[in-house]
């Protein structure tokens, strides 16, 4: 957002919250409308954030680490947790801390540390003795390889091609699996160079995991070993069978490469007006059964590169029949989508297998059609994965992103494994629930509240994979119980700690603690404090997970009209107005810019689905729900920059009265960046005015929207669609879709001589502003 470029909102915590100053009861909470939520960047990277080389002290009570907030007596060598009052003593290695001898863990600015646990560094600790520098783990990361092979010639060699410049780019202690599938499921052993082994699994069924490895061939050493089948891995590194399926990164190439060269579409002939046998779910459990002979925990995932949908076995989404199409947003509403909540299910029995074994999926689709984006989502999104939608493999959008997976150093997504949230809570606060890529791990106790939302009734959560975008949203609640009965008792302050622990790219152990506090604020009495501490923007974002959760999981949601009335609420209770006097209304800049932004979620593809395919609606709401707030706010609220002749590049309002003939605009939707130029500028660069040197500011004026959209595509994961157009031309879309229809076919006669009409029955911003102010003063 612009008033924020040059600050950083999220500061050495990663943490943003709907409300910075707490209100002190459920009741005042409830009248808030906006829930009390913090959105979490559980690994997001801060110079600043001290890495300590020793395990943490907790509290022998409630398990909290020792953190800046904690009570200390050096004398008594004693420090009294802020969340539960438990007086613990320093351990004998904590004998000389003192006011002017402090761990890291205790300074004042440390509110965000890391532990680099013991098993995977040296034994370098604050005063610690009691670790074991022989014991290095040093864990290989496992890659299995899905790829369908039901696709046209021209799909097959671009993702060969992509796959190829992967290969090349895996660290070299890396594990390497494949396995294909079209009609029937291929697994190939890949240990023997001179003549590689396929073992064929058929579609159509349900397999079993016990099948999986029978057919395998480890049924029998599994059986041998006592300890089940792990027994073949030591810390994490596969020794027996499994090795036959998994080659070492430097040792693969050559046989990959060979195996892609001969690898064939599939040749199982589909009859005239069918689509192809494709059996995508059995595939993706044969690759889950694969993995679960490695250790649990093991940096493991499955990358699927699926071109089209599950026709066959498990997972089908859609029948054969080519005159049968794939369920719409109306299918679904109707319940008449035949195949989905059997497939569904089917996703969450997968997505349960892997969180078991601590693995992740990450899908890659590329097709025209749907592929069942919507069906999968379940397991991607529980165990962490990756997931980019593009409409070929030969598209930027898949290449650039799937070369950027296996990319090392600036680059890289910072990808990590075994992931493990953790919150800990002043005793008046509870937990609904979180929003985001992780599962619930259903760990109980007094902060989890009655109600759930989302990932609920636990106060730890899995998350198999996470990168260094990951963000969580946690959706918080108070206790019933009254305190203010108690005045004297009242602490100001209320905390939380979030504990993240991971195993990082680099294969070290870590535990990232952030604790945080905020004041409680007494609403009773003034609301000025509360007003100070709002957020809008992670409101707005919040808001929007809210709203698009709903949307999935109750029947007959009406996101607008909730959306409607919960602003219509927030402006009742924080707006200044006398009563029944809409001209008096104003609102107080804190959250000025909140209806703006509704007016844009109602407007976007969160909201108006029917625009899009369920499996475009479920990949957006993935990422809506995994990126951070600024990120997100982009999503729902484009951002729009003008360049022209004689000015510098500024923001401009996101309406078509930006357009104008002599203007580049630069729209950042998130998953598309546009580059839009107006009639006269595109004339002059169709008679190549640019290539002239006497008109070298037109060349440079060309030239920089091109260059700050490259600047966005090249941080962004997924990298978006670059869309340049024309002002009249058929791209524009991309661009009058974002825009605010201030000037419609009812009122074009007003507008500005070279600007655009949208055609839309959508209400103006300004109209919306209009029937706002009239009902929020309603007496
Ligand atoms: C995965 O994380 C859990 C919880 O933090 C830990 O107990 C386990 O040892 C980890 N597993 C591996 C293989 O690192
Ligand atoms: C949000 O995420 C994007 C992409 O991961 C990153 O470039 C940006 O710096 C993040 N913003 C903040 C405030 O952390
Ligand atoms: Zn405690």
């Amino acid at each position: 957002m612009s008033e924020m470029a040059n600050t950083d909102p999220e500061g050495l915590d990663g943490v943003r919250m709907t409300w910075n100053n707490w209100p002190r009861t459920k009741v005042e909470a409830s009248k808030c409308v906006i829930p009390l939520a913090a959105s979490i960047s559980l690994i997001r990277s801060h110079p600043d954030i001290p890495r300590l080389p020793y395990a943490p002290l907790r509290c022998k009570t409630c398990s909290a680490v020792l953190n800046p907030f904690t009570r200390l007596d050096f004398s008594a060598k004693i420090w009294i947790c802020p969340f539960c009052y438990q007086r613990n003593h320093f351990p004998q290695h904590y004998a000389m801390i003192s006011e002017t001898n402090l761990p890291g863990e205790l300074y004042s600015q440390y509110t965000t540390v890391e532990y680099v646990l013991p098993s995977s560094v040296n034994p370098n600790s604050f005063g610690n003795p009691n670790l074991d520098p022989t014991h290095q783990l040093q864990p290989s990361p496992v890659f299995i390889f899905v790829l369908d092979t039901c696709l046209i010639e021209e799909e097959m060699e671009f993702v060969k091609s992509a796959l190829r410049q992967a290969i090349g780019l895996l660290p070299d202690n890396a594990l390497v699996g494949f396995v294909s599938f079209g009609t029937q499921v291929q697994v190939y052993e890949l240990g023997f160079s001179e003549m590689s082994k396929v073992y064929v699994f058929r579609g159509s069924n349900e397999i079993t995991k016990e099948q999986i490895f029978e057919q395998l061939g480890f049924g029998a050493l599994g059986r041998r070993t006592a300890g089940g089948y792990q027994k073949g891995f030591q810390g994490g590194f596969p020794t027996s069978g499994v090795t036959r399926f998994l080659l070492p990164a430097s040792d693969c190439e050559y046989i990959l490469n060979s195996l892609l060269d001969e690898l064939q579409r599939d040749q199982w002939p589909v009859p005239p007006g069918s689509r192809p046998a494709r059996c995508t779910g059995v595939a993706l459990s044969v690759a889950a059964g694969l993995l679960g002979a490695c250790t649990p925990g093991t940096g493991a995932r499955i990358i699927a590169l699926v071109g089209g949908p599950c026709t066959e076995g498990p997972g089908t989404i859609v029948s054969k029949d080519l005159s049968d199409p794939v369920r719409s947003h109306k299918d679904l509403d109707k319940d008449a989508a035949t195949y989905f909540k059997k497939a569904v299910k089917f996703y969450e029995g997968l997505a349960k297998q892997l969180v078991g074994q601590g693995h992740v999926l990450d899908l890659f689709a590329s097709a025209l059609d749907q592929v069942g984006v919507a069906e999968m989502k379940v397991a991607v999104e529980r165990t962490g994965g990756l997931v980019v939608l593009s409409e070929s493999f030969g598209h930027s959008v898949f290449k650039d992103s799937f070369k950027r997976v296996f990319e090392d150093g600036e680059q890289s997504l910072g990808l990590c494994f075994n992931g493990t949230f953790e919150i800990i809570c002043s005793k008046e606060v509870k937990i609904q629930g979180a929003i985001g890529p992780c599962t619930s791990l259903e760990k109980k106790g007094p902060s989890v509240a009655d109600t759930v939302v989302g990932e609920g009734d636990t106060t730890a959560w899995k998350m198999c994979g996470l990168d260094k975008s990951t963000c969580l949203t946690v959706i918080f609640d108070l206790s019933s119980s009254d305190r203010t009965n108690t005045p004297g008792d009242v602490n100001p302050q209320l905390y939380l700690q979030f504990l993240t622990s991971y195993q990082g790219s680099d294969g070290q152990l870590v535990l990232r603690v952030t604790t945080v506090t905020r004041r409680w604020v007494d609403i009773s009495v003034s609301s000025e404090e509360l007003v100070q501490g709002f957020d809008q923007e992670t409101a707005a974002v919040v808001v929007a997970r809210l709203a698009s959760l709903k949307m999935e999981t109750e029947e007959s949601f009406d996101a607008t009209r909730w959306l409607d009335r919960s602003l219509i609420r927030l402006c009742s209770k924080f707006g200044d107005y006398r009563k029944d006097d809409p001209s008096s209304f104003t609102l107080n800049p804190l959250f000025s810019l909140f209806p703006q932004f509704m007016f844009n979620l109602r407007r976007s593809q969160f909201v108006q689905v029917f625009n899009n395919s369920p499996d475009e609606t479920a990949y957006f709401c993935m990422l809506l729900n995994k990126e951070n707030i600024s990120s997100a706010a982009v999503m729902i609220q484009p951002s729009l920059i003008s360049y022209s002749f004689n000015s510098l590049p500024a923001p401009a309002l996101l309406d078509v009265a930006s357009i104008a003939a002599d203007r580049i605009l630069l729209l950042d939707s998130y998953f598309s960046v546009v580059v839009f130029h107006g009639t006269t500028i595109a004339q002059w660069r169709n008679m190549g005015y640019h290539n002239n040197p006497e008109h070298q500011a037109f060349a440079h004026l060309l030239r920089a929207p091109q260059e700050d959209a490259q600047l966005i595509i090249r941080e962004r994961f997924p990298v978006p669609r670059l869309v340049v157009c024309d002002q009249h031309g058929s791209q524009a879309r991309f661009l009058l879709a974002k825009l605010n229809p201030s000037a419609t076919y009812s009122n074009a006669h007003d507008m500005a001589a070279g600007s655009d009409v949208i055609f839309t029955d959508d209400v103006s911003l300004q109209v919306f502003f209009e029937h706002l102010q009239r009902l929020a003063v309603q007496s």
